[in-house]
């Protein structure tokens, strides 16, 4: 996306320019990203298993600057160093690179998840995979859309119809055993299989475009799944943490979304662990 002419966003409503603005912060950080992919990068550890290379650092400031210079004041909530109030009335929630262990292992599958949030309402969802050029967009109440094409979530109502996705937290003790035993019982009521690609963002985007029937997780960060989470509501989907709640923005949550339909079975089969794991 070429760079807007700064006069345009002056003419627009919020959700427009926010969108527009969205659009040039994901397109800043893609370049930044495929810089690096072509040319290398440097790998660290956070934490056990946790990795951030130089890349995460360079796409989040990216997009900082992108969000500054067009919208002054708002708030700024990113995973590698932006840390503004989360109950400031225009919020952006960034994950500049959402699936850092695949782009550490040259595995091209992890996407920019940028989100607007207004007064802790989601009005604003981006969440694109750098390499594939694949365009996932919501705006609240207008839809969601893969690239052209309007995202609608599957229609599947039993779980032995349905493919599911899952995701690990950093955790390898109670967290994880849980997630196991959960998939174990998935399996047991016969879906047709459960996919762990290892982006939590672009598993909520193949939930809104009826890929995945649903996804869990027991451990995500607001910016894992601000933008992915529009997504599914604007492709017809819902989204809750695993106890049946609306996800917070002060921290950590696990997170359940459906096509709606698959809801219940997904929360009867997933609560059980869920609850033993004490999270
Ligand atoms: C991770 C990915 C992954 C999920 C992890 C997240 P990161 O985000 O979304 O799919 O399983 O829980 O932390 O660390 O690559 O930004
Ligand atoms: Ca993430
Ligand atoms: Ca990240």
């Amino acid at each position: 996306m070429s760079t807007i002419d700064p006069s345009l966003h002056r003419r627009l409503g919020d959700a427009e320019r926010c969108f527009l603005v969205a659009m040039e912060a994901a397109t800043e950080a893609q370049k930044v990203i495929r810089r690096f992919w072509e040319s290398g990068f440097d790998i660290r550890f956070k934490g056990n298993a946790d990795l951030v290379t130089d890349a995460d650092l360079a796409a989040e400031s990216a997009i900082a600057a992108v969000i500054r210079s067009r919208l002054p004041g708002h708030a700024l909530l990113g995973e590698e160093t932006l840390r503004d109030a989360v109950d400031s009335e225009h919020l952006w929630v960034i994950d500049p690179i959402d699936g850092t262990t695949n782009f550490a292992h040259r595995i091209p599958h992890f996407a920019v998840s940028i989100a607007y949030v207004h007064q802790g309402v989601r009005k604003v969802g981006v969440v694109v995979n750098p390499i594939t050029d694949d365009w996932h967009v919501a705006v609240a109440g207008q839809g969601a859309y893969h690239g052209v094409r309007r995202c609608r979530v599957s229609q599947e109502t039993q779980l032995d119809q349905t493919v599911l996705a899952t995701g690990f937290y950093y955790d390898r003790g109670r967290m994880m055993d849980a997630t196991l035993a959960t998939v174990g019982d998935l399996f047991r009521q016969n879906i047709h299989g459960i996919r762990r690609f290892g982006t939590a963002s672009l598993d909520l985007a193949f939930v809104s475009r009826g890929l995945f029937g649903g996804f869990f997780e027991y451990r995500l960060s607001p910016w894992d799944h601000a933008a992915g989470a529009l997504l599914v509501t604007e492709a017809g989907g819902r989204v809750t943490d695993c106890g049946g709640d609306e996800l917070p923005w002060t921290g950590p949550s696990s997170v359940l979304a459906s096509n709606g339909l698959l809801h219940e079975a997904l929360f009867r089969a997933i609560a059980p662990h869920w609850n033993l794991c004490g999270q």
